[in-house]
């Protein structure tokens, strides 16, 4: 069988070759991308540090609105808190650095009464421009953290309890913590190999949004999965529900479950049945 969980470039994986003028450094990092789950006691070097912001603020965003805010935490107690509202996920406390990439229209609306007008922006819409705009800075932090050499993982169970949160970090209303993201220096062994993804036909369309040959995509991809193990040890549970007969257990079965039990996707119930009005108590009135 292939070594498909040690390949560390989704061109060799997927047996792209590229001519050697479209095989720059930047692709090699991006096509690279491995979330790395494990680090080292050593913190970043300053500069270093400096580089991986930089790089995120540089990242293109709505109308010039920067609706974003990045939080550096690397006080130890702190994150250990963090990482216990985040499921405790331990690799959160090992990364040197824990950014929490926010939403942000506090500023927003500051400068809109600084100004002296009504701010009339908060609709829903605006929301997602926040979200979009710290995602972005986000993985501008993700490339820059993998192109000098060091790993990260994103932490969407920052989410699990955003009011714990916000009142840990101190948010303003208007506020809300999108997305976590650990960086630091791998520890060994933890690597399992860029993950398969979905074949470029299913996700990539060319001109229209295509369904053509969806199932066997699916197929396709549930073999690769299967055959790398993915899921082994990770089956979602049919909670006394009887398994189905015949049924392989690949990406389609894992990803329905999920879909089908979403406190499998969002473990706090806050987070799954109340979030439009928490968003709404954090100033995010999304009308
Ligand atoms: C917004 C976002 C939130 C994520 N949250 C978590 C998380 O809380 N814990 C975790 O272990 N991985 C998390 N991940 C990492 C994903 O599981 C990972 O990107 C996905 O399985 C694909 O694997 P890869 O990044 O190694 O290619 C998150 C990724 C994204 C983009």
């Amino acid at each position: 069988m292939t070594k498909i969980s040690h390949i560390t470039s989704r061109l060799e994986l997927e047996g792209i070759t590229l001519p050697n003028d479209f095989l720059n450094q930047t692709i090699e990092v991006l096509t690279s991308h491995e979330s790395v789950r494990g680090f080292q006691p050593k913190p970043l070097p300053e500069e270093m540090f400096e580089a991986i912001i930089t790089a995120s603020r540089s990242a293109p965003t709505s109308s010039n609105l920067q609706a974003y805010s990045i939080i550096v935490v690397k006080n130890e107690e702190r994150k250990d808190k963090l990482a216990r509202l985040s499921g405790n996920q331990n690799f959160i406390r090992e990364a040197p650095v824990f950014l929490i990439f926010c939403a942000d229209i506090f500023r927003l609306k500051y400068v809109t009464a600084r100004q002296e007008y009504r701010f009339s922006a908060d609709t829903l819409e605006m929301f997602l421009l926040a979200a979009m705009d710290a995602s972005l800075a986000l993985q501008n932090a993700v490339v820059a953290a993998e192109s000098l050499g060091l790993a990260c993982c994103p932490v969407g169970s920052i989410r699990n309890d955003p009011i714990a949160v916000a009142e840990e970090l101190n948010l303003p209303k208007g506020v809300f913590a999108v997305s976590g993201l650990a960086i630091g220096f791998e520890r060994e062994g933890v690597r399992r190999g860029v993950k398969p993804r979905l074949p470029s036909q299913v996700t990539v369309h060319v001109e229209t949004y295509s369904r053509d040959d969806l199932d066997k995509y699916l197929n396709e991809y549930d073999q690769t999965m299967i055959s790398r193990r993915t899921y082994d040890g990770r089956r979602v549970s049919l909670a006394g529900e009887p398994e189905k007969g015949g049924i392989e257990y690949g990406w389609c079965e894992h990803t329905a479950r999920r879909c089908s039990r979403p406190e499998t996707i969002a473990v706090s119930a806050s987070l799954r049945e109340n979030l439009k009005q928490i968003l709404k108590e954090y100033g995010f009135s999304l009308k």
